[in-house]
């Protein structure tokens, strides 16, 4: 048997899951420089028949094919016989199934335990595209710089593609809105608009919303000068806007929004943007931290908060980074969910493109002040001895609920 080849009793086994009952999807990435091929096959319905849906993604650029059960063999075929270090993800009813075949040819499998998933079949027209697939996204891509001129997404260029793309997915799965009314959105934090911009144009084309608006807010004025121009050259110009303003200095037509994202703004702007998002009565929060520095300075070296247990982990640079980091978007997190919002947090991207890829996905609806809420909270708060910024921030909303509890 050849380096990087896989076994031929885990070559079976796969066969057999995929082509017999309850397979979900199997997904194979394989790394070629600085690009990803990407196959993903999963079952789909097409008139009453089961077939297999094919989607390939090579640098950037996707083909989907319907395939009957001889071609999806042969497609599976093909899938095993790939060379190189990949990754091979399989679903099934019955659990999981993981291959990594690293740089050297070592083939590494694990398996999830024993389960009994539903296996859904949709309608092929079902299957979600990717969002940038989903509407005529040529002259955004081009424009925004994430593809060239003939069209084809940059090398590098690819992780913004895939972070627009997932961005966009979970915007289609968190917003619902009749098309009826008004729905505005601030992307506070702006940065080069790539967000911002396919934004507009999924809200109205994908999700059928014509009423939306969208208004980039960053300080930086270079900035807002080059995504002001790229708006007027997509013709977004009554979609989109953009202010030169501190996030903190904004207030959006009517001191109202719908929806607040923030993704990426520096250290304290993501609580000046939540802040905002509870004060404009947001609905939908959507926000991906960047840096966090206000933690580390008050666990720095020498403190004892968490307890002498914590003194070794928080000597450490980088481990009192992710601690701080994790804590930080765990107050967040807590205090919006006191004040009223139900919150999930969620990796938005995968792990490999950002080490940055925690999401707080949060949708007002919940009763604030929640004994077992404000009672989590403080518990947390306490322990560390700390008072996050966005506490501080928020306080003449937040400090009647904790006052209750103190
Ligand atoms: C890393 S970029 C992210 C841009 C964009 N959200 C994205 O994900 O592609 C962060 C941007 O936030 C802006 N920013 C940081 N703090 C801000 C604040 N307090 N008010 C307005 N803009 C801010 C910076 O100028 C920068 O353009």
């Amino acid at each position: 048997m050849e380096k990087f080849e896989l076994e031929p009793k885990l070559k079976d086994e796969i066969r057999s899951r995929v082509l017999g009952d309850g397979f979900m999807k199997i997904v194979q990435s394989v790394r070629r420089g600085g690009a990803v091929f990407r196959i993903a096959m999963r079952p789909v319905e097409i008139g009453g028949e089961r077939r297999f849906q094919a989607e390939m993604t090579d640098d950037g650029q996707v083909q989907v094919k319907n395939l009957d059960a001889d071609a999806a063999a042969a497609g599976l075929e093909e899938i095993l016989a790939q060379k190189g270090a990949r990754e091979l993800h399989l679903m099934t009813g019955r659990g999981d199934l993981h291959v990594r075949v690293t740089r050297k040819g070592r083939v590494v499998v694990s398996r999830s335990a024993e389960m009994d998933r539903e296996v859904v079949v949709l309608p092929h027209d079902r299957v979600k595209r990717l969002p940038l697939s989903a509407f005529d996204s040529a002259a955004l891509l081009r424009a925004t710089g994430i593809a060239d001129g003939s069209g084809k997404v940059r090398a590098s260029m690819r992780g913004k593609y895939d972070q627009v793309n997932e961005f966009l997915r979970m915007v289609g799965e968190t917003v619902r809105h009749d098309g009826q009314g008004s729905f505005t959105v601030v992307d506070c934090g702006c940065g080069k608009a790539y967000l911002t911009l396919a934004l507009a144009c999924y809200l109205v084309e994908v999700m059928k919303i014509p009423t939306a608006k969208v208004v980039g807010v960053d300080r930086r004025g270079d900035v807002v000068e080059s995504a002001r121009r790229m708006a007027a050259q997509l013709d977004l110009g009554g979609r989109v806007s953009f202010e030169e303003a501190d996030i903190a200095a904004f207030t959006p037509p009517g001191g109202a929004a719908d929806m607040v994202v923030s993704l990426h703004a520096c250290d304290t702007a993501t609580d000046e943007a939540l802040a905002k998002a509870v004060e404009w009565k947001t609905k939908y929060v959507l926000s991906a931290p960047c840096c966090q520095h206000e933690l580390q300075k008050a666990l720095g070296h020498g403190r004892s908060a968490g307890g002498d247990a914590f003194a070794g982990l928080l000597r450490q640079s980088i481990l009192r980074e992710r601690l701080c980091d994790i804590l930080t978007d765990s107050f967040r997190a807590m205090i919006m969910r006191i004040l009223g919002y139900r919150v999930q947090v969620v990796e938005f991207v995968s792990p490999d493109a950002t080490a940055r890829n925690i999401m707080l996905r949060c949708e007002s609806g919940v009763k604030s002040g929640q004994a077992a809420a404000v009672g989590e909270y403080l518990a947390l708060r306490d322990f560390w001895q700390v008072t996050p910024w966005l506490e501080t921030r928020l306080a003449p909303i937040l400090s009647k609920h904790l006052e209750r509890f103190a």
